[in-house]
């Protein structure tokens, strides 16, 4: 399993501290998440924020955006250094362009559910995509209860990436720990995001092993 801890739930007064134990420890990613107030009913960080964590992050980050109109912030978010860059669909329009931009930019591009929107509306944009991160919580805050209803996404997702071929990988973000992870391990899911489950812990570096090895 590939593990992505959410900078979210982090010690914001000391960002480097919670980065460095990110950097010793056996995760693959390191998940950010934009708000606006608009798009979700919270503001996170921004731009700036973001530039400093890529300073002092040896890990890939995965920026997530809740924020309308993602598609005017690309270039913005290429010059954080983002390696994936996600939009929710229901933020999108023009999914499709907003796609080929996020490409074209030099980025991998993931594509975002909330909870109530369905995995078949992916079914035209499946294949030309890297990612998707379906919401288990709706978007806003961190500390949620899981939504078990994700477990049947989660599958339904799976088969419709092997059915059409696509390369995309299956991320799950909110309410995530050792119960909901085994659950979503065996779903089926490929990245799991965690935010207070592992900045909570009293041994963070061994919550992220243990999601590594479910
Ligand atoms: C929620 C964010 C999540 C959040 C998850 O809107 O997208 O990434 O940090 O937090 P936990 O893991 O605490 O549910
Ligand atoms: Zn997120």
């Amino acid at each position: 399993m590939k593990v992505s801890p959410s900078l979210l739930s982090a010690d914001f007064g000391n960002l480097a501290k919670d980065i460095d134990m990110v950097n010793r420890s056996s995760a693959d990613l390191l998940h950010l998440d934009v708000m606006d107030g608009v798009f979700v009913p919270n503001i996170s960080f921004g731009f700036p924020v973001i530039k400093y964590v890529q300073q002092l992050s040896r890990k890939p980050l995965d920026v997530h955006l809740m924020i309308v109109e993602p598609q005017k912030f690309i270039n913005e978010v290429r010059d954080c250094g983002a390696a994936i860059m996600t939009v929710h669909q229901e933020a999108c329009v023009h999914l499709n362009r907003v796609v080929q931009q996020i490409h074209d930019a030099g980025m991998q591009a993931g594509v975002s559910l909330n909870p109530a929107t369905p995995v078949s509306l992916l079914k035209d944009i499946i294949c030309d995509i890297d990612l998707v991160l379906l919401m288990s919580v709706n978007p806003g805050f961190g500390g949620q209860k899981f939504i078990v209803q994700t477990l049947n996404k989660v599958r339904e997702l799976r088969q419709l990436i092997t059915l059409t071929g696509s390369n995309a990988q299956i991320e799950i973000d909110g309410g995530v720990n050792d119960v909901t992870g085994a659950q979503l391990a065996e779903a089926g899911a490929d990245i799991l995001v965690a935010g207070s489950y592992v900045f909570g812990a009293q041994d963070p570096l061994k919550t992220i092993d243990g999601l590594k090895n479910l």
